[in-house]
This record gives C-alpha cells, sequence and structure tokens, in this order.
C-alpha cells in the first residue's frame, strides 16, 4: 500500500487502549482547561484519526509561519496549513504543562484531548494577516475561511497532544465517519491496489458521478474512495446528512458493487482553494488513496479562486517527489446536448458553451426549493428528489 505522509506508517495520536484513555479523562477533570473553537476540535479529530500523520500536536508560531509561507515546518516536514489551537486569552496557561481541550461542539464541552504545553506565543497582526494572505490568497473579511480564521484569536498554544474521542463524528455519522486507520484496513481488506478519491461537500450530480468513473477507468483504480467532509459549511450549503443519504442513492442505484466505500471526515470546511487542495491530497495519501481527483473550483468559494489553480499548485508549487499520491485532474465536465453525455470540455473541443447543459448552484437551489424537477442530464431523479425533500422542509 502506498506510504503514509512523511512516515513509515500512520501515527493516530488517539489513546487506543481503553484502560489508559478512562485515565487521563479522569486526570483530565483536574488539569487546568481551554474550550477549543471548532477548528482547533477538528485538527484533534484530523491528528487523532491518523489523517494528520506525520504531526504530532499543533504547531508553534514558527511552524505556522514557515508552513504559511513555504508549505513546509521550520524542520522540512512538507505540509500547506498551519494546524493551530487558536486562543483569546491563554493568561492562566503556561508552558511545561498540561492541559484538557474541551470540544465546543458537543454539549457539556467533554475534554477530547490532553496536550502538553511547549509554548504559548502571541502572533502579531500582521502575522495574522500574512498566514491569512498566504493560506487565503486575499485577506477580504468576506471570504468565509477567512472570517473564521481572523475570529479564533492570536494566541497560539503549541505542543503533542493525545486524543481522547472524535468528537460529534462518531455518534452522529456512525455508518460514514471513519478514521483514516480504518480506511487503510478496509483497503486492504477488500484487496484494493490502486485507489481513486473523491473529496466532496456536496451532493453529488452526474457531473460528479462521471468524473469518478472516468478516474478510475482511466487510472484502472480497483475501487473508488468518495470521501465527504462532515465538518462544518457556510450558510447554504447542504449540510452532511442529506449529502449523505443522496450520495448513499446515487452509488446504491448507479456503481458496479463494491466499486466504492462511501466514508466521511471531521474536518470544517476551509474554502482554501489551492491549499485545502493540497491538504486533501496530503490526508488522501494517509487514508491509502494513490490517486485524488481535481477538478473544477477544487475547495473554492465565490470568485476568490481560478477555476484551475488548484490543480496548477500540485505543478508549479511543488516540488516533484514531494508526495506519493497522484493527482488526477478533471477539467471541467459537464452533459453535451451533441453526444448526449456528460464529457469533459477538453474532450469535445469543438462544443461552444451552450451545447452543454451548466446549472449554477444558485439555479438548482432555487429550482429545487420550488419543487421544479432537475434535468435528467443534470442530476438522477432519486438524488434530485432527496434535495427537493430537504429544501421544501426548510
Ligand atoms: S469541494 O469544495 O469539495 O471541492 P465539490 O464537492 O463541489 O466541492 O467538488 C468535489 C470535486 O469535484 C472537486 O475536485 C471539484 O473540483 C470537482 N468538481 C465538481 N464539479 C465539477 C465539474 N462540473 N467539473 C469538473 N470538476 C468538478
Amino acid at each position: 500500500m502506498i506510504s503514509a505522509h512523511g512516515s513509515d506508517e500512520l501515527t493516530p495520536l488517539y489513546v487506543f487502549d481503553e484502560s489508559h484513555r478512562l485515565q487521563l479523562k479522569e486526570e483530565a477533570n483536574h488539569l487546568p482547561n481551554v474550550l477549543l473553537n471548532s477548528a482547533a476540535a477538528c485538527n484533534v479529530v484530523m491528528l487523532g484519526a491518523g489523517y494528520f500523520t506525520p504531526l504530532s500536536g499543533f504547531m508553534n508560531v514558527k511552524d505556522a509561519i514557515s508552513v504559511a509561507e513555504s508549505m513546509h515546518t521550520s524542520s522540512g516536514l512538507f505540509w500547506p496549513v498551519p494546524i493551530l489551537n487558536l486562543v483569546h486569552d491563554a493568561s492562566m496557561i503556561k508552558s511545561g504543562t498540561s492541559i484538557a481541550l474541551k470540544d465546543p461542539n458537543v454539549s457539556g464541552h467533554p475534554v477530547i484531548a490532553i496536550q502538553k504545553v511547549e509554548a504559548v506565543e502571541e502572533l502579531s497582526k500582521e502575522q495574522v494577516s500574512s498566514i491569512i494572505q498566504n493560506i487565503y490568497r486575499t485577506t477580504d473579511p468576506k471570504h468565509p475561511g477567512v472570517s473564521t480564521f481572523s475570529s479564533l484569536g492570536n494566541i497560539v498554544i503549541s505542543g503533542p497532544i493525545q486524543a481522547l474521542g472524535y468528537s460529534y463524528f462518531q455518534d452522529e455519522f456512525p455508518g460514514t465517519f471513519r478514521t483514516a486507520v480504518e480506511i487503510r484496513n478496509e483497503i486492504s481488506r477488500r484487496g484494493w491496489q490502486t485507489v481513486v478519491g473523491f473529496q466532496t461537500r456536496n451532493p453529488m450530480h452526474r457531473a460528479h458521478e462521471e468524473l469518478c468513473k472516468m478516474a478510475q477507468h482511466s487510472t484502472g483504480a480497483d475501487g473508488i474512495l468518495i470521501h465527504m467532509l462532515l465538518g462544518k459549511l457556510k450558510p447554504g450549503d447542504i449540510p452532511a446528512p442529506v449529502r449523505d443519504d443522496a450520495i448513499r442513492k446515487m452509488v446504491e442505484l448507479y456503481f458496479p458493487p463494491n466499486s466504492v466505500m462511501i466514508t466521511g471526515y471531521g474536518f470544517d470546511m476551509l474554502y482554501a482553494g489551492p491549499r485545502e487542495a493540497v491538504l486533501h491530497a496530503v490526508f488522501r495519501q494517509n487514508c491509502g488513496c494513490t490517486h485524488f481527483i481535481v477538478g473544477r473550483d477544487h475547495a473554492g468559494v465565490g470568485d476568490y479562486y481560478g477555476a484551475f489553480d488548484s490543480q496548477k499548485i500540485f505543478k508549479e508549487e511543488i516540488p516533484p517527489g514531494t508526495l506519493d499520491i497522484n493527482i488526477f485532474e478533471a477539467d471541467h465536465t459537464a452533459y453535451s446536448k451533441i453526444l448526449n453525455k456528460i464529457v469533459m470540455m477538453r474532450d469535445a473541443p469543438d462544443h461552444k458553451k451552450e451545447d452543454f447543459v451548466i446549472l449554477s448552484g444558485t439555479k438548482v437551489r432555487a429550482m429545487l426549493a420550488a419543487g421544479e424537477a432537475l434535468p435528467k442530464e443534470f442530476a438522477r431523479p432519486e438524488v434530485a428528489k432527496i434535495l427537493m425533500d430537504y429544501y421544501q422542509s426548510l
């Protein structure tokens, strides 16, 4: 199987031994504690589940700046996005001590991890703004990722963690949330050698379905890992349970049996376009994928990124050999009224824009909310029905 990133094997930070975990939870009650923000709680989940191999915890200021500027930590590990525990006030937290990290996303705020505090440092306004510019390529406060990052505080608590839980993801998505360890094990169990990973934060329409099938065909992959984001999204995006139902229905009806694993991971969307695409590739390698689909406007939002910036970053900014996973570059994919099938636009160079069936997200939402059927060239009717029921319940 493809190796983990920067390590011979996965390094999940979850404490698997139950009695040790219970003992740590008990000890945590007597430690100073910090209520995490949602982004940091998701970092704990990703670290705990092995997705963020080989990191051992939260980055310090030097690493955060180095990662933001050069996609490498100060010790030379390739990593695309700072992994931070940011707070507004840490006056009660001393370096050299252990602290309990509490989960803001679960009622009662249970302890989700113990952190050994290596340093408590402050980011200056200029440093915050430079990190934001490097990661999001904009400092516009209207960008949803920028506005979230700017709200998290500027005190950095760094140091290794021991994860004690997976937040709400295991309870709310028992059939879908999987750790990177579980996904690797399942890939081995199925005997898949070549696996295409598909990132999504949307229900899957015809174009997404065909994209997966084209990628599988062209790479000769044994299977497809549909790996959906289960964390927080911006207002207007479709909630995870609805997406999950829609994707399951599509796979059940339109993919050959045993060709797809439907799974999800516990992370809030950053909307960081190219940098997030690279993070996506890193943690899909950690899941055991040999290939990863990056299509049009991957992890983008609004008009902040060029449609193919998330492909360009792999070619222009990442030295060859940095990652083992291969990027499957997908061109804009849509139904051709001339060929009567879904195609990548680069494969239909004689077509004009009006030869394709293209609907904007806004148009799709308006149609579903009004109870209008989506064209079958755009969405499978069974998928459209699930989405229409959701929009009409609002
Ligand atoms: S994302 O934020 O998770 O990237 P989305 O779920 O819409 O958003 O996209 C999942 C993947 O499919 C991304 O790689 C994206 O680039 C790709 N994609 C979505 N729609 C199209 C399309 N019509 N043509 C080509 N690629 C697409």
